[in-house]
């Protein structure tokens, strides 16, 4: 198969130096989890979506038992070379932030900023992994209606999944539209990735970290220990908010993007 990397981009051009802002999205999404940012941001600066390898209008990784974390890193600065793009801001929410961290272990070069967005620096612990091994079986039987199951109601704050009907609903049909293959190659690579937090006081970007502060996910203490690992990081948690913050509410996600973007060069 021809290897594809879709991405959705807008306002190409606009301010931000040429930079753009790349945004990564979790598991198991693809790019249009950001529509909300996209449209936000049209106006401001040049920001892009990816579908990750596997997930949307992407070409898998090409591995699934055993991908990595570094596959979907690599997939990005490919694509960012192939754009001529030799610096770029990273926003990576959950996996897409373990894919974010890998990208900074890998190319610290191209990274001009990075957004940590309800993610974490730590590998999996050994329970954590065999969930992970029960998940990949289950999606192999029942495909993407194993992880709605398992996944959607965690995802929303408690009052946003009783009240935000449609975005859950969205939510539900954007999981479901992912193919076995994309799903259970993300599962090994989650389950496989390194310890992100040694590598923290390496990164020498400005750092913002956005977390929801109801986020069943992500406990809150993980954006604390990134927010204390990279040098000069800040964190923005978000009241109410969960696991999905960025489609929760937009508009408080989109203010602290904003402030950081235009007050970190
Ligand atoms: C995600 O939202 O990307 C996943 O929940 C992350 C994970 O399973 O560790």
């Amino acid at each position: 198969m021809l290897n594809r990397f879709y991405v959705r981009e807008r306002g190409k051009g606009k301010k931000a130096g040429g930079v753009p802002l790349v945004l990564l999205h979790g598991f198991p999404f693809a790019g249009s989890l950001w529509e909300k940012q996209l449209d936000a941001l049209d106006d401001e600066m040049w920001a892009v979506a990816p579908d990750m390898p596997g997930f949307g209008q992407s070409t898998a990784v090409g591995k699934v038992e055993d991908a990595t974390v570094d596959d979907y890193a690599d997939a990005i600065a490919a694509w960012a070379k192939g754009e001529g793009i030799d610096k770029l801001t990273l926003a990576g929410h959950s996996m897409g932030g373990y894919v974010a961290l890998a990208f900074a272990r890998r190319y610290p070069q191209l990274l001009h900023r990075l957004v940590l967005v309800a993610t974490k620096a730590g590998a999996d612990t050994e329970a954590g992994r065999e969930g992970r091994y029960k998940m990949a079986r289950d999606v192999e039987e029942r495909g993407a209606q194993a992880v709605v199951d398992a996944m959607l109601p965690k995802l929303f704050a408690p009052s946003a999944y009783d009240e935000q009907k449609e975005v859950v609903e969205g939510i539900r049909e954007l999981m479901m539209n992912q193919n076995r293959e994309g799903i259970r190659s993300a599962i090994f690579a989650m389950a496989s990735r390194p310890d992100s937090g040694p590598g923290l006081a390496d990164i020498d970007v400005p750092t913002l970290i956005i977390s929801g502060a109801e986020d069943a996910i992500m406990p809150a203490a993980e954006a604390e220990t990134m927010r204390n690992g990279i040098k000069g990081a800040q964190h923005v948690a978000i009241e109410g908010a969960g696991h999905l913050l960025m489609l929760e509410d937009p508009t408080a996600f989109n203010r602290a993007l904003r402030e950081f973007l235009n007050n970190e060069g």
